[in-house]
């Protein structure tokens, strides 16, 4: 009688063994478990049989039973715990993080050149006293032209290709007029810049855009001269351009001041020399100037017997292209990033 069951266990302890090899993950596990081990599994009825064999086998069947119990649930355990690590390997390999690649950064973006030319533009003029003033793009023939000395059939009109709005009013062809809207409303002494965007129908090319930044500047006080104004252009230019620059006061027309002068400075690129840039003179023009017209001041009820002033307007694009070789002030305005990159 012994002997069937004796067989029996063996037999059932290799399967139990086979399957358990092949459970690979942990619920092919517990199915094994509740199969072999569990309340009906088979080894428990086999345990449950001991009682129906004779007096003498039992005490033997019952051990031999209890053993492979014990090692089934060793196995058991065992494989569980090489489950857990084989799948923790596997975690570890699908999260690992080569620390040798090179980081891949952010794309943080930039401000724009003209953005950075228009902060340094008002960093050095900050750095000498000057206040900042504002005013609209959207204005009227008073401030544009009638209160800076340009009346309607005015020649210097045709000069300024004017977009005029339907509505009426006109888009500002210069920041000139933040002049007038300033000294409407302070008394001298102020000095002020007033830079902003402006507008004028001119064709697109390489030097010339109809939407254009200019940043104005203005200063009315008591005693103020020709040689406050150079010294302050002086300053400023040397600045932006960070390096020591000779400057040509040359003699121009605005209706708005008297005298006038066009500013140029030393040619860049060929120091001096004469190069196709400057044209072969050796200069090249960055900004308009001169002292306010004592008409401008007396008609905005400044009186021009006590007080004067000098006032300069130049374009951005124009200093940016001359500091950096910007060679088309297109560029500018079509932001080609390899093109925004390589001003940084
Ligand atoms: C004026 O606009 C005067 N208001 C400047 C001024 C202010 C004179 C105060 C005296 C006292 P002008 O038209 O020359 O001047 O323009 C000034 C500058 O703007 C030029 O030197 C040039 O650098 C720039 N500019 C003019 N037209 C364009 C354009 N279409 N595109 C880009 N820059 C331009
Ligand atoms: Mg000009």
């Amino acid at each position: 009688m012994s002997e069937p069951f004796a067989m029996r266990l063996e037999r059932l302890a290799r399967e139990a063994f086979d399957e358990l090899a092949a459970a690979c993950d942990l619920a092919a596990l517990e199915a094994w478990r509740v199969r072999f081990l569990g309340k009906s599994g088979r080894l428990t009825e086999e345990l449950k049989r001991i009682g129906t064999l004779g007096p003498e086998e039992r005490p033997l069947a019952g051990a031999e039973v209890n053993q492979i119990k014990g090692r089934l649930e060793a196995a058991l355990g065992a494989r569980r715990e090489s489950l857990a690590a084989a799948a923790r390997e596997t975690q570890l390999a699908a999260e690992a993080v080569d620390v040798t690649l090179p980081g891949r950064g952010r794309g943080l973006g930039g401000l724009h050149p003209l953005t950075q030319a228009l902060r340094r533009i008002e960093d050095i003029f900050a750095a000498m006293g000057f206040d900042w003033a504002e005013g609209p793009e959207v204005e009227d023939e008073f401030h544009n032209f009638e209160a800076l000395n340009i009346p309607a059939h005015h020649p210097a009109r045709a000069m300024h290709d004017t977009f005029y709005l339907a509505e009426g009013g006109l888009l500002r062809t210069h920041t000139s007029t933040v002049q007038i809207r300033f000294m409407r409303h302070h008394a001298p002494p102020f000095r002020i810049i007033a830079p902003g965007r402006v507008y004028r129908a001119d064709a697109l090319d390489p030097t010339h855009s109809p939407v254009f930044h200019q940043v104005e500047g203005l200063v009315v006080g008591e005693g103020i001269h020709m040689g406050h104004l150079k010294a302050t252009l002086k300053r400023f230019l040397e600045g932006f351009f960070e390096q020591a620059l000779s400057l040509r006061l040359r003699p121009s027309y605005f209706p708005f001041t008297e005298p006038s002068a066009e500013v140029d400075i030393g040619c860049l690129l060929c120091g001096g020399k004469g190069c196709r840039v400057c044209k072969g003179t050796g200069y090249i023009e960055v900004l308009g100037c001169g002292l306010v017209h004592p008409e401008v001041l007396a008609r905005i009820g400044i009186d021009p017997e006590r007080d004067s002033g000098f006032a300069f307007g130049m374009g951005v694009e124009r200093l940016l292209m001359l500091k950096d070789g910007v060679p088309d002030v297109r560029l500018f305005y079509e932001n080609d990033l390899r093109f925004l990159r390589s001003l940084r």
